[in-house]
């Protein structure tokens, strides 16, 4: 099955042509026995940020959110880029999906400027953003027949069929957004983008919403697409734990604004990996003390410079004691209650 790479400008979608092949490099030895040996294969950087910088608004009001982002994401890895609410996250996702432009800097996927969206890296999104309108199936079907408008209707139809089956949506594929739960529909939100059969998977805190439970059942679903997969996959998270669950590599966002990627930590622990196993992992267990602790650290040291910078000046306030606000005691005149 080919994916259909030509443009169609009536859709939602932009699509553009990245015409990267993979390269496998050959080495051919010089020997009197001539031996023909396939290199093994070093994961190649598919997204390369070099000095992003990213800001809103302008004069007074201009607020620089993200710093010199520098980062390689390699291909066929996973991802976590672990922050605080409000430091940048979903800006740095919106910068990789195409949606946002950098205001400085590079931005490239296998080696060419990311110009704008498109189906090669599919965005998954905290908030779902199904059509109300339409079913499971139609949600996920929109999708499909955009971006592989050349296949055949039924190659279409099986390939919507094996999408929703695949996140365990059978039973509901005629259902309306509204007649699902969160769970669910992060479910039909990630078989949508999956379905596009993207080069990146982009996961903007996609079980933020969740409960803790249903959350954790879809860490393990996610996990397990993404082993099968095996496609380059980045995710945002505010859960040390997730992070580790299902990454190679975590990178923390430090807190805005001016917010810059942290050290990295590679996880190493084995695949295929189970919640319930990790626990008792020591591994996990010291990886997830040194994340936590380096995210504490950093966000404290940011608002100590944030209270050394401040030219605001101290307002003094009076040393007031509460007044009582117990009902006065029933005069027996009608004079008004003077306090003092
Ligand atoms: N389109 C926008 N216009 C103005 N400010 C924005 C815009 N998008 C994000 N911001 C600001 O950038 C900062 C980071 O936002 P965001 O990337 O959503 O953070 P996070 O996802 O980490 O919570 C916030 O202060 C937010 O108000
Ligand atoms: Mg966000």
């Amino acid at each position: 099955m080919k994916r259909e790479s030509e443009r169609s400008p009536g859709t939602a979608f932009l699509i553009q042509i990245f015409a990267c092949e993979f390269k496998m490099s050959v080495v051919v030895r010089p020997s009197p026995s001539i031996e023909t040996r396939v290199a093994p294969q070093r994961p190649e950087t598919i997204l390369s940020l070099k000095n992003v910088g990213k800001g809103f608004g302008s004069g007074v009001t201009r607020t620089e959110v993200l710093t010199n982002i520098n980062l390689n994401v390699r291909e066929g890895e996973f991802l976590a880029v672990v922050g605080f609410s409000g430091s940048g996250k979903s800006t740095f996702m919106k910068l990789l999906a195409g949606l946002e432009t950098p205001d400085t800097g590079q931005l490239l996927m296998n080696g060419l400027p990311i110009a704008g969206p498109s189906p090669d890296r599919g965005l998954v999104f905290q908030n779902y953003s199904l059509l109300p309108w339409l079913t499971v199936r139609g949600n996920i079907a929109l999708s499909v027949d955009s971006v592989f408008r050349s296949w055949p209707k039924a190659e279409r139809r099986d390939h919507v069929e094996k999408f929703i089956e695949m996140v365990g949506l059978g039973h509901a594929a005629h259902r309306r957004p509204h007649e699902l739960s969160g769970g669910m529909r992060q479910r039909v939100s990630l078989a949508r983008t999956l379905a596009m059969k993207p080069k990146i998977l982009l996961l903007d805190e996609p079980l933020s919403a969740l409960d803790a439970l249903t959350r954790s059942v879809l860490q393990e679903e996610i996990l397990k697409i993404w082993e099968e997969e095996r496609q380059t996959c980045v995710m945002i998270t505010n859960d040390v734990d997730e992070a580790i669950l299902v990454a190679d590599r975590i990178v923390p966002l430090n807190p805005g604004p001016n917010a810059s990627l942290g050290p990295t930590f590679t996880v190493e622990l084995d695949r295929p990996r189970r919640a319930t196993e990790l626990n008792h992992n020591t591994t996990f267990r010291g990886l997830r003390n040194a994340v936590t602790n380096y995210l504490v650290a950093v966000r404290q040291k940011n608002r100590d410079d944030e209270a050394a910078a401040s030219t605001a000046p101290k307002i003094e306030l009076p040393d007031l004691q509460p007044r009582s606000l117990a009902l006065p005691r029933k005069s027996t005149t009608n004079r008004p209650i003077v306090t003092s």
